[in-house]
């Protein structure tokens, strides 16, 4: 079975658009902060930007110049944190070196705080409490539920260990009750582990990494990684060799991709919900 993430996140984000019209006054507002001109952090949020047009959000866009301080990129986020109109804000990553993401990632008010970074969040996701969490494993969650694939009582198995897939990953699959692992660069034995996922999780970034000897035969592969080469975009998994021993893959490109910006939007108006 083929998971077509981009079929899920067109389902996602016309139930947001009706729920917003339903709820009609001030619609929700994304503001999205980019520093620099890294081309490919421009391609994400001008398409985040037609995303919440499409959707009924208002987004708003604050270009900011490399050079900028770390202090001038805090007084922004100050001025969104106090803007009634604005329900999330996201900074896109990678930031210039001169600024600090976990400074930046502590100063967005956790109410509106949609990529789930700040601590206050992190820790309510790690107590399974409410809040905003990261918006890809939010998404992977989403798909597995609405895919039909078991996640209480299984072996789920994470490749890689960033703050944005791998750890939140972890705490959301531990909340719907799998036994988690997060296996990484030190870990030995790594196709061994991975043949005991019954789902593996992909996130590690390196093209074609996980082949046949990483796959037990029917378990869900969720490919996160997504990276530029000279042949085009390519995922963590080698998705011809794979595909036939999977039960259930998700495809580079139009698996978990589109799902990340469906659930921005969605922790949007969550926020929203929420700040009205
Ligand atoms: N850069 C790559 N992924 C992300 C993400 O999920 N959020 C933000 N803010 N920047 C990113």
């Amino acid at each position: 079975m083929i998971l077509s993430g981009r079929k899920f996140a067109k389902t996602v984000r016309k139930d947001l658009a009706e729920e917003i019209s339903q709820i009609g006054g001030r619609p929700p507002g994304l503001a999205v902060i980019i520093v620099g001109d890294n081309p490919a952090s421009q391609v994400y949020v001008s398409m985040k930007k037609k995303a919440c047009e499409k959707t009924g959000l208002i987004s708003r866009t604050v270009h900011l110049e490399e050079s900028v301080s770390e202090d001038e990129l805090l007084r922004e986020i100050e001025n969104l944190n106090q803007d009634s109109s604005i329900d999330g804000i996201l900074c896109q990553l990678p930031l210039p070196e001169h600024i600090s993401d976990e400074t930046i990632a502590s100063s967005i008010l956790p109410s509106k705080d949609v990529d789930g970074f700040h601590p206050v969040n992190v820790g309510k996701l790690w107590r399974g409490e409410e809040g905003l969490f990261p918006c890809t494993p939010t998404g992977i969650i989403a798909l597995l539920k609405y895919s039909e694939i078991q996640i209480d009582g299984v072996n789920a198995v994470i490749v890689g260990r960033s703050n944005i897939v791998g750890k939140p990953m972890a705490a959301l699959l531990l909340r719907e009750h799998a036994t988690v692992t997060i296996a990484h660069s030190h870990t030995p034995d790594l196709p061994g582990l991975c043949r005991q996922a019954d789902i593996l999780i992909a996130a590690v970034g390196k093209p074609h990494f996980i082949n046949s000897e990483f796959v037990k035969p029917g378990s869900t592969l969720i490919d996160v990684g997504i990276t530029r080469t000279s042949e085009g975009l390519r995922g963590d998994a080698d998705f011809e060799q794979v595909k036939d021993i999977c039960g259930a893959i998700t495809p580079v490109p139009g698996g978990v991709g589109p799902l990340t910006i469906a659930f921005l939007l969605s922790n949007t108006v969550k926020a929203w919900n929420r700040n009205r």
